[in-house]
């Protein structure tokens, strides 16, 4: 495996960001993984892993080892007439493996569909979209673990799975490569069309009978609509995660606001949507140099070309102190910062 100096990583995130990665390396193996331990033992650097780079902000060139996750193959381990029981590695792309599941009608995943990366950063921010979380059909995962050097396997009540996170993203971050996730899917679908108009949109779209194929071909169309494409302006989805605030403050906002748009949790808290926030804070569409707020979702924000990951940040921080002060409500970033 080589290991290559100075690398552009401005394909490699989907923010488009003109960064450098001291040193990369695109590992297709577990030997080549241990390569790497060894090569970061040897020149004492810091490291990190590398999915699709769509949850990424660069906020400088990274001075140590970009890992690259290459690791592929998709296995069926276990079949009956009800489930089937599926590994899938690390590297391979979401979205790829999402559209395998519904050719060979394996239920579950399909209102997941279109979310851009990879496997292995799955599990992570467990990733979520049209009321269906990747926990839902998760099973287990494999993972590298850096200072054990082992390799380790993580059951469900091992990960620690809330909204947009997990374990991975707290007392694990940094700490293992995802090798590979296993899902258990079904064989009779359960048709999740609930949320986010999925249904009016299989309507519209002139489909009579429901199936898996119709669920992902809806979300792909309502995706489409909404949310920016990287291909056509770099951005990294959602930049802040929902809030979520206790009954008493959301009533409080809501006689200030009756507009404000939110979900009641089951726990008795509202989740608000960040997006209507920044949104009637006055945010959406606006520019300051190529660091932007997109123009139709005020949730994204976007490169306009040349915007660099500080200019990103410092319109991020402007926005969350907007929003702190109409609303009294923090944001949090769902987008992983890297310093
Ligand atoms: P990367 O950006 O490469 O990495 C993210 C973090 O995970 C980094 O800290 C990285 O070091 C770490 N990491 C990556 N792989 C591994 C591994 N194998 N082992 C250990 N650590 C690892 N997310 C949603 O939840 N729902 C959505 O609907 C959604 N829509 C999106 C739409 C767009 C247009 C975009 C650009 C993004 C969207 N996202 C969404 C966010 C993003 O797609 C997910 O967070 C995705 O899981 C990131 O995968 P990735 O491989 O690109 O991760
Ligand atoms: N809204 C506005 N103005 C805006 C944007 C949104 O008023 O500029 C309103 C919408 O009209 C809607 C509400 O806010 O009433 C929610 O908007 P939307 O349905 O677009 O969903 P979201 O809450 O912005 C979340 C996830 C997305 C996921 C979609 C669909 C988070 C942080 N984001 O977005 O995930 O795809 O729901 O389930 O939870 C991501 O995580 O990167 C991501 C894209």
């Amino acid at each position: 495996m080589e290991i290559i100096e100075n690398f552009s990583l401005k394909k490699l995130n989907t923010f488009g960001l003109s960064v450098d990665g001291k040193y990369f390396a695109h590992v297709a193996s577990m030997d080549d993984l241990l390569e790497t331990k060894d090569f970061i033992a040897e020149n004492n650097c810091r490291f990190m892993v590398l999915g699709g780079g769509s949850n990424v902000l660069f906020l400088n060139d990274y001075d140590g080892l970009i890992i690259s996750n290459g690791l592929k193959g998709v296995e069926i381990l276990k079949e009956d007439e009800e489930h089937v029981v599926v590994k899938a590695m690390g590297g391979e792309n979401w979205d790829g493996f999402v559209s395998w599941c519904v050719q060979n009608n394996f239920a579950g995943l399909e209102n997941l569909s279109l979310i851009p990366g990879s496997i292995g950063a799955s599990p992570i921010q467990n990733i979520g979209a049209y009321g269906v979380e990747m926990k839902d059909y998760f099973v287990g995962l494999e993972a590298f673990h850096w200072e054990t050097g082992k390799i380790q396997t993580w059951a469900y009540n091992d990960c620690r799975f809330g909204y947009r996170n997990s374990i991975f993203k707290n007392e694990l971050k940094g700490k293992t490569v995802i090798l590979s996730v296993t899902f258990r899917l079904d064989k009779n679908p359960i048709f999740k069309t609930g949320y986010g108009a999925i249904r009016e949109e299989v309507d519209k779209m002139g489909i009579t009978k429901l199936s898996i194929g119709a669920i992902r071909d809806a979300v792909i169309s309502i995706r489409e609509r909404k949310l920016p494409s990287p291909k056509e302006i770099g951005n990294a989805g959602s930049f802040f995660k929902n809030p979520v605030i206790p009954e008493m403050q959301f009533l409080s906002l809501k006689k200030t606001y009756p507009k404000i748009v939110s979900y009641k949790l089951p726990d008795g808290n509202h989740k608000l949507a960040a997006g209507w926030l920044i949104d009637r804070a006055g945010w959406k569409g606006k520019r300051t140099g190529d660091a932007g707020v997109h123009k139709k979702q005020a949730l994204v924000l976007v490169n306009h070309g040349n915007a660099t990951g500080k200019e990103i940040i410092q319109l991020a921080t402007e926005i969350e102190k907007s929003v702190k002060e109409m609303f009294g409500v923090e944001l949090e970033k769902e987008v992983n910062v890297i310093i």
